[in-house]
């Protein structure tokens, strides 16, 4: 699903701010393969989501999706292949407008091209969805979705996210900014869609144990490059402690990042 071959980026180049992010950068992930990533500050978590999207362009190398290569493909031909959610909840969906109206607009991404409208077995199938998520926001199709919490946007958007059919789902802390019982939520429901949906899913959490709880495959990313790739069998085993050893071994320095990486 994804191959990144020799991929390097540098920002700034041949200024006092030249930033070299990636040097000769390799990954490659399974369709179905569910990876999660954590990593200090500044790994480059965010900018590889950014090479795979099409935010930035490596500067050197290749980038296939999908057994297509699409190093210089803007971020728009790419959008409706990737699925991709940020840590802030007002980022996904429009505040000021209904439930419906968002929902409509993603199915409107799914059916490129296709005009559909409003139909009542439409709004029937927005009603099936959302009651899926057991918040009860099958009631409130024309309610504003600025109305609702945090928790409950960024459950709407994973929804949203899911029925535009993406090939490849980016999730960059997407439940960073939800109090403990709502990150909870959202993230039994990603689990849930990533199986019901075989969604190939990147999760960068900043939350380790999050990171050994979920998916078949975990990256720990460090200036640059993939430090740790560990597999299902061996991520079963896995500890927070384990995990940090391991990174001070092979690193040989501490495993310095916030405090909210230890947690648990
Ligand atoms: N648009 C940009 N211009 C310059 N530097 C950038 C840009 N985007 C990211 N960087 C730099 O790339 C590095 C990796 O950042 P980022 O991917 O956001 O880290 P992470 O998400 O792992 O915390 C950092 O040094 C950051 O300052
Ligand atoms: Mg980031």
């Amino acid at each position: 699903m994804i191959a990144i071959q020799d991929a390097s980026l540098i920002f700034n180049a041949g200024t006092p701010n030249e930033n070299r992010v990636f040097d000769a950068f390799n990954l490659t992930v399974k369709k179905g393969e569910f990876v999660t990533i954590i990593g200090s500050n500044g790994a480059g978590k965010s900018t590889l989501f950014n090479l795979l999207s099409g935010t930035v362009m490596p500067n050197t190398g290749r980038i296939l999706l999908n057994g297509r290569e699409v190093t210089k493909e803007p971020e728009f031909k790419r959008a409706k292949t990737i699925g991709r959610i940020f840590q802030d909840p007002l980022a996904g969906t429009a505040s000021n407008m209904s439930l419906e109206d968002n929902m409509m607009v993603c199915l409107k991404k799914g059916f490129k091209g296709l005009t559909i409208g409003l139909t009542q077995s439409r709004r029937l199938f927005f009603k099936e969805q959302l009651a899926t998520l057991q918040m009860g926001l099958e009631e409130r199709l024309k309610d504003n979705v600025g109305l609702l919490s945090g928790g409950q946007r960024q459950a709407l958007t994973l929804l949203m996210m899911v029925l535009s059919t993406p090939k490849l789902v980016l999730l960059d802390e997407h439940t960073a900014a939800l109090d403990p019982r709502n990150a909870e939520i959202v993230l039994s429901l990603t689990s849930r869609f990533v199986k019901e949906y075989g969604l190939t899913t990147l999760m960068v959490t900043h939350n380790m144990q999050q990171a050994i709880d979920l998916g078949n495959r975990l990256l720990m990313m460090d200036a640059g490059e993939v430090v740790l790739d560990i597999g299902a069998e061996e991520k079963k085993g896995l500890t927070v402690e384990k995990l940090v050893a391991m990174f001070s071994k092979i690193r040989n320095k501490k495993f310095t990042s916030d405090e909210a990486l230890l947690s648990r």
